[in-house]
């Protein structure tokens, strides 16, 4: 049997990923889709509405979040990538925090929130953990808060949209759904866009 991969085996892996100064993977992307764009005015989120992005990698598209519709605080249980983000934000003149945190179960400096971005960190948990995950960031947001999950489809995903309905059900209550491109490669697999109202 193959060794329960555990937490920490995760965020070392993370880790050499975002350690590796050429990583560059097939699902990044370095400007948010037009699609999202016209999702967020669809939704009328209030321009200086607090963001939170969830996962948020090398944090690319957490200076795009706050460039775009204000203060976004990015968050990555990977030391490495939240070193690389504040590199990359130093660098590039953004005045956008970032700060180490598991999504499932640390807390997070700043709350409450009123929207969490999450593209690509809940689609790597398993049922138990996005529950903790639902949890977790329920608690970050205000009360009328929402999440904005942009999920991959793997080839075994047929029923994606119900299955994160249901691991999420007890913190969060799915508004709308609709296909899109994942990434900009013309192999990019298709993905979901949901978008989640907090329970209160
Ligand atoms: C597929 S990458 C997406 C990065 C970024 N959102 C983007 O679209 O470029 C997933 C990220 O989620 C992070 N992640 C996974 N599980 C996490 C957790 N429980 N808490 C915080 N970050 C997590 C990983 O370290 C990784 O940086």
């Amino acid at each position: 049997m193959w060794p329960r991969e555990t937490n920490e085996t995760k965020i070392s892996i993370w880790d050499r990923k975002w350690g590796c100064a050429d990583f560059d993977p097939h699902w990044r992307i370095e400007v948010l889709p037009d699609w999202f764009v016209q999702e967020v005015a669809r939704l009328q989120i209030p321009h200086g509405a607090r963001w939170l992005d969830v996962g948020c990698g090398d944090g690319v598209l957490t200076m795009d979040l706050a460039a775009r519709f204000g203060p976004c605080l990015g968050v990555d249980y990977s030391a490495a990538a939240v070193e690389k983000a504040r590199a990359r934000a130093v660098a590039s003149g953004h005045q956008v925090g970032f700060a180490c945190a598991d999504a499932t179960r640390d807390d997070i400096a700043g709350a409450p929130f009123n929207v969490a971005h999450d593209r690509g960190c809940l689609h790597g948990l398993g049922h138990d953990d996005a529950a903790l995950y639902a949890a977790n960031i329920a608690r970050h947001l205000a009360p009328d808060g929402m999440l904005l999950l942009s999920h991959r489809v793997d080839p075994q995903d047929a029923d994606l949209v119900d299955r994160t309905e249901s691991a999420l059900a007890d913190h969060f209550e799915l508004r709308s759904a609709n296909e899109m491109r994942f990434a900009d490669d013309e192999d990019a697999r298709q993905g979901w866009f949901m978008v989640f109202d907090r329970k209160v």
